[in-house]
């Protein structure tokens, strides 16, 4: 039987927007029911990508292809399999909500409306406001409906809970692991950390339009390396302590140690010593995120 094609396979994609600015040589991919988180500073090229990938700019360079289908060239076909919710959304001007979304399922020829009504249900989306008159968060929410109500395969998602209250957001983490348990293909740009930490299977990092880092959540965020903070009884033990753990940062009674691996060095420092508390910090994506960013160069885009 053959292997299908990646949802998203993108091949040295590439546009140049001229003074170092744009995207370079993107080669990734999203399987069906996986999550890609698209991190990046401001500038980095994030919303670029999802534009060529929408077949919206031709790319200068490289491919795109959708569920095995070039992305330029079969541009009618992927506004039906891609669902884009831009990062800057634009509504059509009509006089609510309701009204939008009709014209939208019009142009698309969607008759069966379930999906969209469980989005709104889900989202507590008021279909009778002016989208005009709607706050950010539920111009937002719109936005979202509009934008994935013929429950397409593909979704490009651009900062998509920019705007959301805690509780929003805490209902689209949930609703966007529900997708990719249906077989979506999910590319979800987002400055939330622990959003993209909570669904992304894999993570890339743009800077300057070039991908730093591409690799599995978990292992980006170095699950397997804890940084312990440790008291001492006193200032003698701390320093016996440095002796026996050579990689341990003392100030005064406390230490500062971060661990890969096994335990059983630290805890063997420690026998004899009067030891008064032990914190444990786990390495959160953010810290690997930040960390990335300093190795690619600096700060900034
Ligand atoms: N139409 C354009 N003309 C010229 N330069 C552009 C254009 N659109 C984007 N750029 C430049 O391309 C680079 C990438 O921009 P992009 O909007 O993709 O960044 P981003 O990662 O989405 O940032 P943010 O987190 O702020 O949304 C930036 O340097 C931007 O100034
Ligand atoms: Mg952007």
């Amino acid at each position: 039987m053959a292997v299908p094609a990646p949802a998203i396979e993108a091949a040295d994609l590439s546009y140049d927007f001229g003074g170092g600015r744009g995207v370079f040589d993107l080669s990734f991919s999203v399987d069906r029911g996986e999550v890609l988180g698209w991190l990046g500073p401001n500038g980095a090229g994030k919303t670029t990508t999802m534009r060529l990938l929408t077949g919206l700019m031709r790319p200068r360079r490289g491919r795109v292809r959708l569920l095995g289908h070039d992305a330029w060239s079969g541009r009618e076909r992927a506004h039906r399999i891609l669902g884009y919710l831009p990062g800057e959304i634009g509504l059509p001007a009509e006089s609510s909500g309701g009204a939008v979304l009709d014209l939208l399922a019009a142009m698309r020829g969607l008759r069966d409306r379930a999906y969209e009504r469980s989005l709104v249900d889900r989202f507590e989306l008021d279909l009778r406001a002016a989208p005009h008159c709607l706050s950010k968060g539920n111009r937002q929410k719109l936005g979202l409906v509009a934008a994935l109500q013929h429950d397409p395969p593909v979704l490009l998602l651009d900062e998509p809970t920019s705007g959301f209250d805690p509780l929003m957001q805490e209902r689209f983490v949930a609703w966007l692991l529900e997708e990719k348990r249906r077989g979506k293909a999910i590319l979800l740009s987002s400055h939330q950390f622990s959003e993209v930490e909570r669904t992304a299977d894999r993570i890339a990092v743009l800077r300057q339009g070039r991908m730093v880092a591409l690799a599995e959540t978990g292992f980006l965020a170095q699950r397997d390396r804890r940084g312990y903070h440790l008291r001492f009884g006193g200032e003698a033990d701390a320093q016996r302590f440095a002796a026996a753990y050579p990689a341990a940062r003392v100030r005064g009674c406390t230490a500062e140690v971060e661990v890969q691996g096994p335990l059983r060095p630290l805890v063997d420092a420690l026998a004899g010593l009067e030891l008064l508390s032990l914190r444990e910090r786990q390495q959160s994506l953010e810290d690997a995120f930040l960390r990335i960013y300093a190795a690619a160069g600096g700060e900034g885009a």
